[in-house]
């Protein structure tokens, strides 16, 4: 299969990760006999650097004219004294709008191997597998009209909710919990918020398109403490932008590391696919960062965007086999395990695991 790639590597760690998840796509391509082509181009802080804006239009001609995108990360603190629509997350949150995907997929896994690493005890993670269903083009990010007024000393945003907003994202949330464990938790804050009124009205009037599917409905402050303390009771997660960003990355501390998170973008145009860590300038070019977000998140361009889903499976496989072989980036060492491997041995090491596993594969249809 053909597959054409846009590669936005982005700010501080960004880059680094994404050579590793592009190597990754590589070895699945030359192996399967597809034709990945890889374009990069600027978003971020280092846009704004080069051509004065975070997201130039060369950038989106080469987006739209692709069949996925992967973006590793923007950020950069030197932009920080900027208003927002003029810092690097500017970039991104127009390359979403762009792109018009709407469903924001993050699935967040236990790692066995990482079980010690999460702060929460082994028996509380063990066995964790969430899909969080983050709506992304909607609420209080793009909500008009917003203002900072530094003469009043007044400031404020809006969440904007429309019906077929909340619908469209709340199918898909649906239909993968169909092809799951078939429960679904709508997260909001209906208690206040009419914005949650909508949503929870909407995704109850849906359900029973779905009567497979067990739906709940939780207020955002309490399941931010129901996933920390039973977070197998939860299958897909369903929320408007600003509690999915919060919830998710919330969940990384399950998952043993932010580090691990990775995302797929769906509904809109062109495919998204981006890890949820962000640029990390702090340890940006030491060989520091864990790549295996950026990596998972290869896994997920796989099988949203080439459907190859044993492939995805394989990469997968890979990155578990590495972590159970004791091979630790800085954020997932601790304990008795110190950090052992750079970001581009990481990288490396899960490349071998999945060839070997592919040349297994090969070696068995062989005989
Ligand atoms: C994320 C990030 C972004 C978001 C930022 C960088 C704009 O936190 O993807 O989770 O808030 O969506
Ligand atoms: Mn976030």
């Amino acid at each position: 299969m053909k597959l054409k790639i846009a590669i936005l590597a982005g700010d501080g760690i960004g880059p680094e990760v994404t050579r590793e998840a592009v190597n990754i796509l590589n070895v699945v391509a030359e192996a399967g006999g597809h034709e990945f082509t890889f374009t990069e181009s600027l978003i971020g802080g280092v846009a704004i650097t080069a051509n004065g804006t975070p997201l130039p239009q060369s950038t989106i001609d080469t987006c739209l004219d692709s069949d996925a995108v992967l973006l590793g990360a923007v950020g950069d603190n030197k932009f920080n004294s900027l208003t927002p629509d003029k810092r690097p997350e500017a970039g991104l949150l127009q390359i979403r709008q762009e792109l018009g995907g709407f469903a924001n997929l993050r699935p967040c896994l236990a790692f066995e191997a990482l079980s010690e690493n999460s702060p929460l005890r082994p028996e509380v993670t063990k066995g964790v597998d969430i899909l969080f269903v983050r709506e992304l083009l909607g609420g209080l990010y793009f909500g008009q009209p917003r203002e900072w007024n530094k003469q009043t000393g007044e400031a404020f945003n809006t969440m904007r909710y429309s019906k077929s907003e909340v619908e469209r994202v709340a199918h898909i949330a649906f239909q993968l919990a169909q092809k799951r464990r078939k429960k679904l938790t709508q997260v909001d804050k209906a208690n206040v918020l009419e914005c949650s009124q909508l949503w929870r009205a909407t995704v109850d009037e849906i359900k029973t398109q779905y009567p497979d599917v067990t739906v709940e409905h939780q207020l955002v402050d309490s399941m931010a403490i129901h996933l920390m303390n039973t977070p197998r009771n939860f299958d897909v997660v369903l929320t408007e932008n600003l509690f999915g960003d919060i919830l998710s990355d919330e969940s990384g501390v399950i998952s043993g590391s932010l580090g691990m998170l990775p995302s797929a973008t769906i509904g809109g145009k062109v495919n998204l696919y981006e890890p949820v860590h962000g640029s990390a300038p702090d340890i940006a070019g030491q060989g520091k960062a864990n790549p295996l977000g950026a990596i998972l998140t290869a896994a997920m361009v796989l099988r949203h965007s080439a459907n190859l889903e044993q492939e995805a499976k394989a990469v997968e496989a890979a990155v578990t086999k590495v972590l159970a072989e004791g091979h630790r980036t800085s954020d997932i060492a601790r304990g008795n395990t110190a950090a052992n491997v750079t970001t581009q041995q990481m990288g490396k090491l899960v490349h071998n695991a999945l060839a070997e596993s592919i040349d297994r594969q090969q070696s068995l249809h062989a005989v």
